[in-house]
């Protein structure tokens, strides 16, 4: 029996819900992989904000820090300002835990229909691996004069070579593993920006030398948005500092069919610390508490938390119920073109979950 002590998190809006069906699809199928799952909830997002006036309490990455993994919802709320919820609960999780790698798979499903003309379920099937503790994100900077006239802020990004290093030879290992197109694409700003971008273009170029059997392309962020929607199915792994694989990976969810199918991992490559696993849309107040949130994308990270631990088959069969639920089309949520609600997808995929 494989025990796993999971720390849940489900944030706030959708992440409520979608999280619980999450939860549903792994209590289906720890059983018939011998998996025993313990989950401890901590109730941190907005509401324990307004309670308490922090996002989590002060001690919260020493209550994470034993666990094996963290399955993590969505945090934003239109009543307090983004970058106090952010920097608050999800932000000091990935670089505290030193989530350096969030890798991101888009895949464009049998049964489901891309706003791209001429592009085929099987076609698209790419994984963004974004830096995810550096970079753009850098928590440096600071205003001065704030709120006068003369107000000025700064905003800095950091890049190390170490930093640069580590996440895009985890993009060529990870091309290597995947045996598919064996490509890794680069992507950049160093015509603009001539010190951070030029130094990841540097540690690109070194870390391909290593890798002579995986084939490289180097796009400026610009054209690989344009490429994301012109030539998706090109790409096999992207790799991209903090803020531009944010960007590209909300690109990459639309056009493989909705960002409530798009899974996301922030990972500690070494296990020194627990990996946080979540889907990539946020908490979408415009559908919260109307019942109708895609929980795909949520149970699909559940999925790579599951493959994450090693629980290899149980990953497998979760990946398949998907599939299944997608292929059939008969109990989809309203972005992808039904009239189900989250719990009638998560009860689906739960069915599912036990005989694929
Ligand atoms: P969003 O991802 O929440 O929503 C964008 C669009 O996608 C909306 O139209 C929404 O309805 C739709 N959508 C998102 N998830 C869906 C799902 N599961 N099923 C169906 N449709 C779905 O992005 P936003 O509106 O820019 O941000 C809303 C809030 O979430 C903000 O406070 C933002 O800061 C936060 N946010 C948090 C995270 C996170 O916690 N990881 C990620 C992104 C945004
Ligand atoms: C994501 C989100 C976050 C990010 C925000 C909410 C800080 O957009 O996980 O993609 O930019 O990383
Ligand atoms: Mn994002």
């Amino acid at each position: 029996m494989a025990k796993y002590n999971i720390a849940v998190i489900r944030g706030d809006g959708v992440g409520v819900d979608v999280i619980e069906e999450g939860l549903r699809v792994m209590r289906a199928v720890a059983p018939r992989h011998g998996i025993e799952f313990v989950f401890q909830e901590f109730p941190w997002g907005t509401a324990y904000y307004l309670e308490h006036g922090r996002m989590m309490p002060p001690d919260a990455l020493d209550l994470l820090g034993p666990f094996d993994a963290i399955y993590f919802g969505a945090v934003g709320h239109p009543d307090v300002p983004d970058h106090i919820t952010l920097h608050g609960l999800l932000l000091p999780i990935r670089r505290g835990f030193d989530q350096y790698v969030c890798e991101r798979p888009n895949v464009l499903y049998p049964g489901v229909t891309t706003p791209l003309r001429g592009k085929n379920p099987g076609e698209i099937d790419l994984v963004v691996v974004r830096e995810n503790t550096e970079g753009e994100y850098a928590d440096v900077g600071g205003f001065q004069y704030q709120y006068t006239e003369q107000e000025v802020a700064i905003q800095s990004a950091v890049f190390t070579r170490h930093g640069c290093e580590r996440v895009i030879r985890y993009a060529f290992e990870l091309a290597r593993r995947r045996g598919k197109k064996r490509r890794v694409t680069s992507v950049t700003k160093s015509n603009a920006q001539r010190y951070g971008m030029v130094l990841w273009d540097r540690a690109f170029a070194d870390v391909s030398r290593e890798y002579p059997d995986i084939s490289t392309e180097s796009l400026l962020v610009d054209a690989a948005c344009m490429n994301f929607i012109r030539r998706p199915e090109s790409f096999d792994v992207v790799v991209a500092s903090n803020l531009f694989g944010d960007i590209l990976t909300d690109i990459g969810a639309i056009v493989t069919g909705s960002m409530g199918l798009a899974p996301s991992g922030n990972v500690n490559p070494e296990g020194r610390y627990p990996s946080c696993f979540e889907p990539v849309h946020g908490s979408a107040p415009d559908i919260a508490g109307k019942g109708i949130a895609n929980p795909l994308a949520a149970i699909l990270s559940a999925g790579m938390m599951l493959r994450h631990l090693g629980a290899e088959d149980a990953a497998s069969a979760v990946q398949r119920a998907v599939e299944r639920v997608l292929a059939e089309g008969k109990v989809l949520t309203p972005d992808l073109g039904g009239a189900a609600t989250t719990l009638q997808v998560g009860e689906a995929v739960a069915r599912l979950v036990t005989s694929v």
